[in-house]
């Protein structure tokens, strides 16, 4: 089965930076890379690393998109930091582009790693610029904003 096409605005390679902040840290902000590749298959892999102003590493993650109706759309993650999220909701196209709108309302937790109980994401592509949302419920603080970061398509 071929990629399903209303995944194809996110095929190539998106980079900017960010900015985090949650109630319990310091905030702090990040440059960042995001690449969804097709692999002829009917899903995206898609991989994400982000570095410190200094270019040191910070998080990274790495999973797969799948799209199993023109306005659904599922998001298999794994994170080093022992969390894996399993996050679904929708995908409607907007003027230029495209918008996702996710949920993971449960995640596994591994023994080691912080509490993360549920995580929301958006992904909206306006011609060649992405922008991203990350909000989570963790450490005992109820669904709130982590992360936003500002991406151009750097190569397809
Ligand atoms: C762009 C990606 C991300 C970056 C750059 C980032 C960065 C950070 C930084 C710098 C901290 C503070 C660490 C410290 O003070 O020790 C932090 C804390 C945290 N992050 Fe993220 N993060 C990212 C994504 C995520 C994701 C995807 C999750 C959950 C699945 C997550 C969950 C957490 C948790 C649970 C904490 C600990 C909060 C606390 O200790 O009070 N982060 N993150």
């Amino acid at each position: 089965m071929a990629l399903p096409p209303q995944l194809r605005p996110l095929i190539g390679t998106w980079r900017g930076t960010g900015s985090g902040h949650y109630p319990t840290i310091d905030a702090f902000s990040y440059s960042e890379e995001l690449v969804f590749s097709d692999v002829a298959k009917p899903f995206l892999v898609y991989q994400q690393r982000t570095w410190s102003p200094e270019g040191k590493p910070m998080h990274m993650e790495t999973g797969f998109l799948r799209s199993p109706t023109a306005t659904t759309v599922e998001f298999v993650l794994a994170q080093p930091t022992g969390h894996a999220e399993l996050a679904e909701g929708t995908l409607s196209a907007v003027e230029g582009g495209l918008f996702l709108d996710l949920r993971s309302p449960q995640l596994l937790v591994s023994t080691s790693a912080k509490t993360v109980e549920a995580t929301a994401r958006t992904y909206r592509i306006t011609d060649d610029r992405l922008s991203v949302d990350f909000s989570m419920a963790a450490v005992g603080v109820v669904m709130t904003h982590h992360l936003h970061s500002d991406l151009v398509k750097a190569e397809d």
